[in-house]
């Protein structure tokens, strides 16, 4: 039985979702390959220029739509709160869908209003003075119009969590951020497991994603001999392991691939890790973090959190 989380909202979150992020041409392939091999879960964003296929491939998969737990992120440029109830009509329209199941403040940094994408000037992107915290009053409000199941962030700081809860009336359903055995931040974990956020890892491969450049000098997470080791006792490899340390967390885990022996083999990365081993993985966090966009997104990300140079 695939395991599944309990959101704030009551509805269930599968604990493995399909990442679609990049290779966006061959994207409606993945997803239908990923939907047939038994995943329930869809990732995508704005952002990403994937909606489409994942709409498609939703459609052609012919699973009923409550079978299905969809995510999208709402993208910099559409952060002003009138512009937050169209951003998310965009998405449903490209998607074919009537709701999704959450929707994400990507970064917690707004740019220029209007279509482009990556507004720059000079070079550098052009940031607009809006405040998160009214770009998440402006998403609570779709709550009521049932185009949206439950609402969360992916991206945001210890401190911009604590005013977001402060501030707000919502308490987010969950928060995307960068996690895997190299990037652990056991702190953060524990503070949203009392808060009742879900939390769900992207790049749970660590620096396997090719964008992440530093892998010549270090090495591949998912060979990580602990990594590996542990697997052997299961049966399974050191990325299914790496998986399976997210989900024995209680979290959820967004693999991507675009590669039908991988889609097949990460969801088979759905099972639980001992204490024992949970320790053992504890001993290799390196706090990196790979994904830092601060130097292009005109924002410090990170600040207060493990793995900030
Ligand atoms: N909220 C955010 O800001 C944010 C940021 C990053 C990612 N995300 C989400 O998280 C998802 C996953 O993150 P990610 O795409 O960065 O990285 P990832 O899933 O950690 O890694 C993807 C890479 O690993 C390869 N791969 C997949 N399964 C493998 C396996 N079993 N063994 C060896 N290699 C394998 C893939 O290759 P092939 O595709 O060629 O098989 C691809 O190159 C994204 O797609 C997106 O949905 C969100």
């Amino acid at each position: 039985m695939a395991t599944t989380f309990k959101l704030n909202t009551g509805a269930e979150i599968p604990a493995v979702g399909f990442g679609t992020w990049q290779d966006a041409d061959a994207q409606e392939n993945a997803v239908l390959e990923a939907i047939k091999a038994g995943y329930r879960h869809i990732d995508t964003a704005r952002v990403y220029g994937t909606e489409k296929a994942v709409g498609q491939a939703i459609k052609k998969s012919g699973v009923p739509r409550e079978e299905l737990f969809v995510t999208t992120k709402l993208w910099n440029n559409k952060h002003h709160p009138d512009d937050v109830p169209q951003a998310l009509q965009d998405s449903l329209n490209d998607l074919q869908l009537d709701y999704i199941d959450l929707f994400l403040i990507h970064w917690p940094v707004a740019w220029k209003r209007g279509d482009e994408l990556f507004p720059k000037e000079n070079d550098k992107a052009v940031v607009e003075d809006i405040d998160y915290v009214d770009t998440y009053r402006a998403m609570e409000k779709l709550l009521s119009s049932g185009k949206v199941k439950a609402i969360g962030v992916s991206n945001f700081s210890k401190a911009e969590m604590e005013r977001l809860l402060k501030e707000t009336s919502v308490v987010p359903a969950a928060h995307q951020l960068e996690s895997h055995p190299w990037l652990q931040q056991p702190d953060f974990a524990e503070w949203h497991k009392s808060k009742g956020i879900h939390v769900t890892h992207y790049s749970p491969f660590g620096n396997q994603n090719e964008v992440y450049s530093k892998e010549g000098t270090i090495g591949k997470m998912i060979e990580d001999p602990v990594l590996v080791d542990i697997g052997k006792k299961y049966n399974k490899s050191g990325a299914q392991v790496a998986l399976a340390w997210g989900i024995t967390q209680g979290h959820s885990v967004l693999p991507k691939s675009k590669t039908p022996s991988r889609i097949q083999a990460n969801l088979e990365g759905d099972f639980k890790l001992s204490d024992e081993d949970m320790q053992k993985i504890r001993g290799i966090d390196r706090k990196l973090r790979f994904n830092d966009s601060s130097a292009d997104f005109g924002k410090d990300f990170f600040t207060d959190l493990d793995g900030k140079k």
